[in-house]
């Protein structure tokens, strides 16, 4: 009855006149944008960035590679017909509609988070135009329906309708029924990302999380750490050359006293540095420190970094108490435990660890309605069927570790 998408955000894909791609896109993880990232921040100024967006640019935001183009590629850059997010470009193909939903459009710093609608002073800035950017839509409205040539060759009424669908996060929130006020969702992707959903538009000072719109017409706050579960998967598949994650976490027992430090900037760091130059580091070792400590370090690093935005969230005054969890990290009882004691938050775990394309068919149910609206949909669809508590020694030992984590990044930072 209806498709719908939860895609990786602020990717670039640009078409011509023709529809045709111009050049592969530049995902959300590229980090080639530190001069016009600057260029937006200082000589531009994040204060007036921020008025516009709600947000400052970051090195994987759209807007900064759209200068990136502009200036390297002008050639592509003339050519440039339409903007489009990856996931919209699918939506794109499938009804031939050019479209954006609300959410997704918050991560690319062209739109104005808070009245949802394009910011023409951004387009401005970035010698674009209001013609070039698609159509907007809410997250749960409809799109279009599937054409006619595609409905035949899938074998699908071209009924079907083609629903706007969300940027993974938000799609993932709508999985796992964060939505309404104060929830929280920690997802344990390729990213790692901490979500707080919000009734009411909001921003914080220093702009160190993102003030998103979401995919119930409502807003987000959230940070982001570019590599999360792929610090384990590169631990694991490119160092340990192994396959047996759960194996490998088997003997890791005592938490809390490892004396081993993982910087997880694999690709830099988004949330809270902004610094594509970060890189991932190993401090610690001794001639004792094992194999089992080692991985256990990854774990608990990527936990420190999500900590980090968590504690960006609570200086703003956000309580939080549990959070939902998503993502192929997810699904690790041990990483869960971890998790909870380093930030010291009930984790709520869900009956599907499967965030994006879950909330994305969720989301084309509420399109087709079968659901009145994406709170109910969470709400008929989402099951919590275990929570991972803190523990109070635990969360002291964490505690400790926390304080010494935090000192690590700002004294290698000159190194980078
Ligand atoms: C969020 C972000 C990532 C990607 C991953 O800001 O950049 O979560 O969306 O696909």
């Amino acid at each position: 009855a209806g498709i719908s998408f939860g895609g990786q955000m602020h990717g670039l894909v640009i078409l011509d006149e023709n529809d045709e791609v111009i050049r592969p896109a530049i995902l959300w993880n590229d980090g080639r944008t530190q001069k016009e990232t600057d260029y937006l921040n200082e000589v531009i100024g994040k204060e007036k960035i921020s008025a516009c967006t709600a947000n400052i640019a970051f090195a994987g935001f759209t807007a900064p590679k759209i200068l990136w183009v502009k200036e390297n590629e002008p050639e592509n850059f003339k050519k440039i017909r339409k903007i489009m997010l990856p996931k919209d470009y699918l939506a794109y193909k499938l009804s031939g509609v050019h479209c954006c939903d609300m959410s997704d459009a918050s991560g690319m710093l062209l739109f104005d988070v808070k009245n949802r609608c394009w910011s023409k002073e951004m387009l401005k800035i970035c010698g674009i135009t209001e013609e070039q950017m698609p159509k907007l839509f809410e997250s749960y409205e409809t799109v279009g329906t599937l054409k006619d040539e595609l409905a035949e060759m899938l074998q699908i009424p071209n009924t079907c309708k083609i629903v706007a669908g969300a940027g993974d996060n938000a799609a993932a929130a709508v999985a796992t029924g964060t939505v309404g006020d104060g929830r929280c969702n920690i997802s344990l992707g390729t990213s790692g990302t901490i979500f707080i959903s919000s009734a009411k538009f909001g921003v914080d000072k220093y702009n160190a999380l993102h003030a998103f719109c979401d995919a119930n017409g409502a807003y987000h706050l959230m940070g982001c750490m570019l590599s999360a579960a792929s610090c384990n998967k590169w631990w694991m598949d490119e160092i340990l050359k192994t396959k047996e994650y759960a194996k490998e976490q088997e003997d890791i027992v005592k938490l809390g006293e490892n004396q081993v430090f993982y910087l997880p900037y694999l690709m830099g760091e988004r949330s809270p540095h902004n610094d594509p130059s970060a890189r991932a580091a190993f401090i610690g070792m001794s001639m004792d420190t094992t194999r089992e400590e080692m991985t256990q370090a990854v774990l608990e690093g990527v936990a420190f970094g999500l900590r980090d935005s968590l504690e960006v969230a609570r200086n703003l005054g956000i309580q939080i108490e549990r959070t939902k969890i998503c993502g192929g990290g997810a699904k690790s009882l041990l990483w869960k435990k971890i998790i909870a004691n380093v930030m010291n938050l009930k984790v709520d775990v869900l009956e599907v660890e499967e965030g994006p394309s879950m909330g994305g068919a969720m989301l084309a149910a509420v399109g087709c309605g079968a659901y009145p609206d994406v709170e109910t949909v969470g709400k008929k669809m989402a099951y919590v069927v275990d929570t991972v508590k803190p523990e109070e020694e635990l969360v002291a030992k964490y505690e400790e570790k926390y304080q010494k984590f935090k000192k690590l990044y700002p004294s290698l930072k000159p190194l980078f």
